[in-house]
C-alpha cells in the first residue's frame, strides 16, 4: 500500500527566521487536533553546520551564521521600527521562556552596555520604566559620568541576550527534527519548485533570508572578527559622531568573543579588509575593560583573531515583508500556492525572530481555516 504524503508545509530557509517560524507552525499544528498529520519539512540550500575556523563553508548570504549577536533595542521612532519593537519584546519573552524551562540553546542573559559620543533626541526621553515597557529587558540604568569611555557623552545598561548565533540555530533545527520535522537539501530555482519540491503541499513560507528577486531587499555588510577571548561576560555597543560603530559580543559556550564591526548598506564585497581588521581591534581596545568579566584578572587578555568575518545582513526597505501572497495575484511570485513571506530582517533577525514567526503562524492559522472551508481545496482560494 502507497502511504500519501501528509498535508504539508514548505518552509524556505534554515535562517533564524525559517529554524523560528518551522518551530511556531509545529506548535500550531500540536494545537489542532484536526491537523495532527500535516507535517513541516524546511527546504533550503544551506544549514546551520557553522564552526567559524573549521572547513565548513558557508557563504556570505547566509546570514545568521555570521550574526555576533546580541538583542540591542531602538528607540521606536518610526512605522516600521516600532513593528520590530513588538517583534523585539516578543522574543525576549520567548527568550525569558525558554531560559526558564531549561532550555540550553545558545542564550546567555547578561549586562549590556550601550554608549555614543552623540546621542540622537530619541534616547533623551528614555526611561528605566519606558525602555522595560517597549523591549520586556529590565535593569536599565544610566551610566554616570566617571564610568563613560572616553570621547562619550551618553550611555546606559541593562539586562539582555547575547546569543551564539551558529550553536542557537543548530539547537533549533534538533529541535525542528525531533518534533517531527522534515528537511530537503536544495537550492530552489524557481518559485514553482518550492510546490512541487515533495507531494500534497499546501503552502509555502519564503523566509529566503535576502531572498532571490526583490528590488527592494539589498545587503548591509557586516566586518566582524572572531576572536579566542574568553574573559568577557557582557556586550557593549559604541556608536560614534562619523556613524561608525564598535561592539564586543561574547559568544558564550566557547564560542569566543566577537568584536566589530560595520554596517555597510549596498557594500557588495566578499573579503574583509586589513585596514578596517586593524580599526576594529585598535577602537576596541579601550571598551575591553567595560566587557571583561569582574572575574578575570585587571591584566587585559592577550586575544586574537580567529576568523575576519564578512556577512550580509539581509536588509529591505521598508523591513520585513511579512505577508501572504496569493496566487496569480501578484507581480513578484508565480506561485500555484499561497506563500508566506517572511524575509529582509536586516540586521535584527535574531532580535525579532519570535515575533515574526509568531506573525508567521498567524497567517498560516488564517490560510488553514479558508483551506477548511473550501474543503482541501488551497489551490482555489
Ligand atoms: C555581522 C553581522 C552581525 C549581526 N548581528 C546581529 C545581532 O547582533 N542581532 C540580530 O538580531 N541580528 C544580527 N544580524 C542580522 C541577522 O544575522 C539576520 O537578520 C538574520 O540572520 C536573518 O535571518 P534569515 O533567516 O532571514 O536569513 P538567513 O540566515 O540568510 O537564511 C536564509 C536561508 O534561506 C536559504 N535560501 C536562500 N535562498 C534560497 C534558495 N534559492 N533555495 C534554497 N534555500 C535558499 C539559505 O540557505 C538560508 O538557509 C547580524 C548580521 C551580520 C551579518
Ligand atoms: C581621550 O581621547 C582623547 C582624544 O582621542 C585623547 O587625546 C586622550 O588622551 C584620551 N584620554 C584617555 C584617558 O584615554
Ligand atoms: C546541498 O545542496 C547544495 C546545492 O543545492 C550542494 O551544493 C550541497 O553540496 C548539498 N549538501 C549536501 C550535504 O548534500
Ligand atoms: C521569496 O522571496 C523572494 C524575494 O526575495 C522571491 O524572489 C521568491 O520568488 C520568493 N519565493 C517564493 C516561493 O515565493
Ligand atoms: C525577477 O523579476 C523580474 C521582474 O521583476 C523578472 O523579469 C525575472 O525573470 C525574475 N527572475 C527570477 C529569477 O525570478
Ligand atoms: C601577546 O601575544 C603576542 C604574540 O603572540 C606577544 O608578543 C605578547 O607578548 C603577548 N602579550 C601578553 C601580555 O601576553
Ligand atoms: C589567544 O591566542 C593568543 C595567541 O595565540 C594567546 O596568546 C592567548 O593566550 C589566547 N587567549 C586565550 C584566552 O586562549
Amino acid at each position: 500500500m502507497i502511504k500519501k504524503t501528509p498535508p504539508t508545509i514548505v518552509v524556505i530557509g534554515c535562517g533564524v527566521i525559517g529554524l523560528s517560524s518551522a518551530l511556531s507552525l509545529q506548535e500550531l499544528l500540536r494545537n489542532d487536533p484536526s491537523k495532527s498529520s500535516w507535517q513541516v519539512v524546511i527546504v533550503s540550500k544551506e544549514w546551520p553546520t557553522s564552526i567559524p575556523g573549521a572547513p565548513i563553508p558557508h557563504s556570505i548570504e547566509y546570514s545568521s551564521m555570521w550574526a555576533g549577536a546580541h538583542v540591542r533595542p531602538i528607540p521606536a521612532t518610526t512605522t516600521q521600527l516600532r513593528e520590530e519593537g513588538r517583534w523585539l519584546k516578543q522574543t525576549v519573552m520567548k527568550f525569558h521562556s525558554l531560559l526558564k524551562s531549561g532550555d540550553q540553546i545558545g542564550l546567555t542573559l547578561t549586562s549590556a552596555i550601550e554608549v555614543f559620543e552623540a546621542p540622537g533626541s530619541e534616547y533623551n526621553a528614555q526611561t528605566a520604566e519606558s525602555f522595560e515597557a517597549e523591549s520586556g529587558l529590565e535593569g536599565y540604568r544610566e551610566l554616570t559620568a566617571e564610568e563613560l569611555p572616553n570621547g562619550t557623552t551618553f550611555g546606559f545598561e541593562y539586562e539582555s541576550y547575547c546569543i551564539n548565533s551558529p550553536s542557537y540555530c543548530g539547537d533549533l533545527l534538533r529541535k525542528f527534527i525531533i518534533a517531527g520535522g522534515k528537511t530537503i537539501n536544495a537550492t530552489l530555482r524557481s518559485v514553482d519548485e518550492a510546490s512541487t519540491i515533495t507531494s500534497n503541499v499546501q503552502f509555502v513560507v519564503n523566509a529566503s533570508g535576502i531572498g532571490f528577486n526583490d528590488s527592494k531587499v539589498f545587503p548591509i555588510r557586516g566586518h566582524i572578527l572572531l576572536t579566542n577571548g574568553t574573559c568577557f561576560d557582557k556586550t557593549i555597543t559604541r556608536q560614534n559622531l562619523d556613524g561608525t560603530w564598535n561592539f564586543i559580543i561574547p559568544r558564550f559556550f566557547s564560542g569566543g568573543t566577537v568584536i566589530g564591526g560595520t554596517k555597510e548598506p549596498h557594500d557588495w564585497r566578499r573579503d574583509p579588509d586589513s585596514v578596517t581588521c586593524r580599526r576594529l581591534l585598535d577602537e576596541v581596545e579601550e571598551l575591553k575593560q567595560y566587557a571583561s568579566s569582574s572575574s578575570s584578572s585587571s591584566q587585559p587578555q592577550n586575544i586574537s583573531i580567529i576568523r575576519e568575518i564578512v556577512g550580509r545582513r539581509p536588509a529591505r526597505e521598508g523591513g520585513v515583508r511579512l505577508e501572504i501572497e496569493f496566487p496569480g495575484n501578484t507581480h513578484s511570485t508565480k506561485s500555484k500556492l499561497p506563500v508566506i513571506h517572511a524575509y529582509g530582517a536586516g540586521g535584527r533577525g535574531f532580535e525579532i525572530s519570535w515575533g515574526v514567526a509568531d506573525g508567521v503562524a498567524e497567517l498560516a492559522r488564517s490560510l488553514m481555516a479558508k483551506v477548511d472551508q473550501t474543503k482541501g481545496r488551497p489551490a482555489k482560494l
